[in-house]
């Protein structure tokens, strides 16, 4: 019989991250600071990260050692469970043999502790007393929350409104682990009342409370900012999922020729397939893998987007970023999948996007909540309405299998539970979910706001992106 789960024992906690910089096909190009239009000087980056973060951000290395007081942390729930989807497979009737990294099985319900444990701690060590920080579902800030607890930091999250009234109970758990949590746009900054005397009932974004979060930064000693996807550090922390579902893999004698992952800022996905790019690029992958990132349509980055620096923030407080871009001014269809709202993605996946490795496909929200509910109905567990769009993909690819008759092995990430979310499957059994889409032209108009606020952006994108 095979093995439905397969466990790792605790020893076995990866004791490295994984940084990609060394083997990206091209040298990532650098964030740009906007007032002298050349790379960013990391000592002016100290006064919102941890100087530890700044380093990772930057390194060369490409083994990072996990200090064991992260590791320590780490150890009440991790490794995490590497599950056969053997249900689903039957149910599908698809040759496929499909694998689940779960990562649900965290305190805060998601992988976002993976990295907000290693940022309280580094901050801690640095002698900071307080992080602030965004969210949009509300899995990044309980996360935070979570990990500040633990080490004795206080926590402010700025949590988009349209979550922060989607999602009330999000916030119960922030503030279980003693985390001040605030709707955004919020009467605490200058940005938030600007926002608000506009529109008192403004929805938010996550750029929104982005900027936010850091304007409190800045304007209060002792505190630092703490980003929960995008950077290079971040993503590198969440590497710990992928070199575990490595081993896992090992055991049973299987290597995945699909790895997949949902894309909001593009952490879960790559804290996932890094591990296995570097087989490739090291020559040690036993066959081809194909990478394929999953996003909604109605915040479609990666499939719409266009490759040129932008703000990671609405208020443009942040050094312009390599990225795919939506224009930092979009503020996203209320669609249910809140952490996938974010309008830009990580550097590092927007060079591995350009140079064609990594395929990415969108959904509409009503098919991912049908592949979400199939999967709970053959598996057992809820999704959350992020990896629901990888399950989408996933059940696509299954059933392709079937018509060809292709034994495929197929890896993804559960990045995280739904039980947070039952408001958004509410909606989806009242059928009173939208697949909406997002117009190419609202793209555009965005973009052509980007270059008149900058006029000088596409000097800079073709110095630095080049052509
Ligand atoms: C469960 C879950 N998955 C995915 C995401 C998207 O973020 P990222 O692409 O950085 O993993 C979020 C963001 O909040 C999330 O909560």
């Amino acid at each position: 019989m095979s093995r439905k789960v397969i466990n790792l024992d605790e020893n076995e906690l990866p004791k490295q991250w994984y940084n990609i910089l060394p083997d990206l096909p091209r040298p990532l190009p650098p964030p740009v600071d906007p007032s002298t239009k050349q790379p960013v000087d990391p000592a002016k980056l100290e006064r919102i990260f941890a100087k530890e973060l700044i380093k990772q951000e930057l390194s060369p290395e490409r083994w990072i050692p996990i200090p064991d007081e992260i590791r320590d942390v780490y150890r009440i729930w991790r490794p995490t469970p590497l599950i056969r989807a053997e249900r689903l497979e039957k149910f599908l009737k698809t040759p496929a043999r499909i694998y689940y990294k779960w990562e649900g099985v965290s305190p805060p319900g998601s992988h976002k502790p993976n990295t907000a444990v290693a940022q309280a701690y580094y901050n801690m060590k640095e002698g900071i007393e307080r992080l602030t920080t965004e969210t949009g579902a509300g899995q990044w800030g309980s996360a935070l929350s979570f990990a500040c607890n633990l080490f004795g930091l206080k926590c402010s999250v700025y949590m988009v409104r349209i979550s922060y009234e989607q999602k009330p109970a999000r916030k119960v758990l922030m503030r279980s682990w003693g985390a001040d949590v605030v709707p955004s746009p919020s009467d605490r900054t200058n940005f938030g009342r600007k926002l608000l005397q506009e529109n008192p009932n403004h929805p938010g974004s996550l750029g929104i409370a982005i900027s936010e979060a850091l304007e409190d930064c800045v304007t209060h000693d002792n505190t630092r900012y703490s980003l929960g996807s995008v950077l290079n550090h971040v993503l590198m922390h969440q590497t710990v999922q992928g070199l575990e579902a490595k081993k896992q893999l090992e055991q049973i004698e299987e290597y995945p020729d699909i790895v997949a992952g949902c894309v909001g800022g593009g952490s879960s996905f790559s804290g996932l397939f890094w591990p296995f790019y570097y087989d490739i690029v090291s020559g040690k992958a036993p066959k081809p893998v194909k990478i394929v990132g999953t996003e909604p349509i109605s915040c479609p980055t990666m499939t719409k987007g266009i490759y040129t620096y932008d703000f990671g923030d609405t208020a443009k407080m942040t050094p312009l970023l390599p990225m795919y871009t939506l224009g930092s001014d979009f503020i996203p269809p209320p669609i249910h999948a809140g952490g996938l709202r974010y309008h830009g993605d990580a550097p590092t996946l927007c060079l591995l996007l350009s140079e064609g490795k990594i395929e990415p496909r969108a959904y509409d929200q009503i098919s991912v909540f049908d592949a979400a509910v199939t999967f709970a109905r053959t598996e057992g567990f809820l999704p959350g309405p992020e990896p629901a769009h990888t399950i989408k993909f996933v059940i696509d690819e299954a059933l392709r299998c079937k018509t060809t008759g292709e034994e495929k092995v197929i890896l993804f990430n559960l990045c995280g539970h739904g039980y947070f979310d039952l408001s958004a499957y509410e909606a989806y059994f009242d059928g009173k979910l939208q697949p909406f889409d997002y117009p190419e032209e609202e793209v555009k108009k965005s973009l052509e706001k980007l270059k008149q606020d900058l006029p000088w952006i596409e000097e800079v994108r073709k110095q630095f992106i080049g052509a």
